[in-house]
């Protein structure tokens, strides 16, 4: 059994914080979406891990994530020229994956449910392809299944107008090699892709066995800032289970519930309420961080009280005294006040930034 995880996309939905980066890499609770996923293949047994990358993002995602010795795996890297579609990413990882099985992963997914049970349903039914469903408010901006009463499905459509149900295809599949032959035979859709939904529907439609489990944990697609939000309070609240602190406190400093502070923060006369992370090497002072907050790495605060925002590597903040909430801080930002009560505001926003003044 191999896997490989898709790791290329525009992540136009994530700008600005994409025009600098892969989406893939962006951290929830300050690890890259793209380690989640690699970190639940490799949970499940499988170390043979292909990456798709995009000329953009590629040697950024390839630096970061290495050869796969920080997860206990063995990482391949794929180039896929062109945003040719998620079937033409299965098409060019041919060569790697050759005729055995794999798992299918787009690097902006993240689910709560372990692979190892569908793994083993998948083996032990010997199963072309194995998808998963789950039930979601907005089912037009997903891959979209028909089902009948007994859970088998009768058809899928990409993005539909008129969702023939609110089950959304999550972007985690299972596949033999059978799948090959049904891309060959699809054709691109109306956005000009070649679309894995059609392929798995022309498997059906060859009576290949496929089937669909309901996964029952949450489900979070990263790709916009209310999802990475999301997700960010769904890990810090599940997966932040042993925190450690390493920083040096001093002796004003409060904390209280789980909070992890990584080596060479500096905290003076803050009060932190958990679940919070904090990276290394950060510098606060005088600030509140309240629940569902990530700093990154070389983060400086000063004056600020933050609340369910994740502030990324080497952002500074100081005398913001209004608090911020349910904001996404890109790296290296610079958002400051005068210790006065400001009397103008003075921005230089870069393209596609949302601020609200709420
Ligand atoms: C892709 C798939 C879609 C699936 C979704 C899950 O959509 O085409 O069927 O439901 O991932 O995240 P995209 O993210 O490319 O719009």
């Amino acid at each position: 059994m191999k896997a490989i995880i898709l790791s290329g996309g525009k992540g136009t939905r994530l700008r600005p914080l994409t025009y600098t980066g892969a989406k893939q890499l962006v951290p929830v609770a300050n690890k890259p979406i793209l380690w989640y996923g690699i970190e639940s293949i490799v949970a499940a047994g499988i170390t043979d891990i292909g990456i798709i990358i995009s000329p953009e993002t590629g040697e950024e995602v390839k630096t970061k994530t290495g050869n796969g010795e920080l997860f206990g795996a063995n990482i391949t890297y794929i180039l896929q020229d062109k945003p040719a579609g998620l079937a033409h990413a299965v098409k060019i990882a041919r060569p790697f994956l050759g005729d055995s099985p794999f798992v299918m992963y787009l690097g902006d997914n993240l689910i709560q449910d372990t692979l190892n049970p569908l793994l083993t349903n998948f083996k032990e039914q010997h199963m072309d392809a194995l998808i998963m469903l789950r039930p979601v408010p907005n089912p037009t901006s997903f891959g979209v299944a028909e089902v009948d009463a007994q859970g088998k499905v009768l058809r899928l459509v990409e993005k539909p107008k008129v969702p023939p149900s609110n089950l959304a295809l999550v972007g985690i599949y299972f596949f033999n090699q059978v799948i090959h032959d049904a891309i060959d035979r699809i054709q691109p859709s109306a956005r000009g892709e070649l679309e894995i939904t059609d392929a798995i529907q022309n498997l059906i439609d060859h009576q290949n066995h496929v089937e669909a489990r309901q996964i029952e944990g949450w489900w979070l697609d990263t790709g916009k800032k209310d999802d990475l939000l999301s997700a960010n309070q769904i890990i810090l609240d599940t997966c932040l289970v042993n925190p450690k602190i390493a920083g040096d406190l001093d002796e004003k400093t409060q904390i209280s519930g789980r909070v992890q502070i990584g080596e060479g923060s500096r905290l003076i006369n803050c009060t932190v309420r958990g679940p919070v992370t904090i990276g290394k090497n950060c510098h606060l002072e005088n600030c509140f961080i309240g629940p569902y907050s990530s700093v990154a790495d070389q983060v400086s605060l000063t004056d600020v009280d933050l609340e369910h925002s994740v502030v990324l590597q080497g952002a500074q903040i100081s005398g913001i005294h209004q608090r911020i909430v349910d904001s996404v801080i890109g790296q290296r930002a610079h958002l400051k006040a005068a210790p006065h009560r400001p009397k103008a505001l003075r921005f230089m926003i870069g393209d596609d930034c949302q601020v609200e003044l709420v």
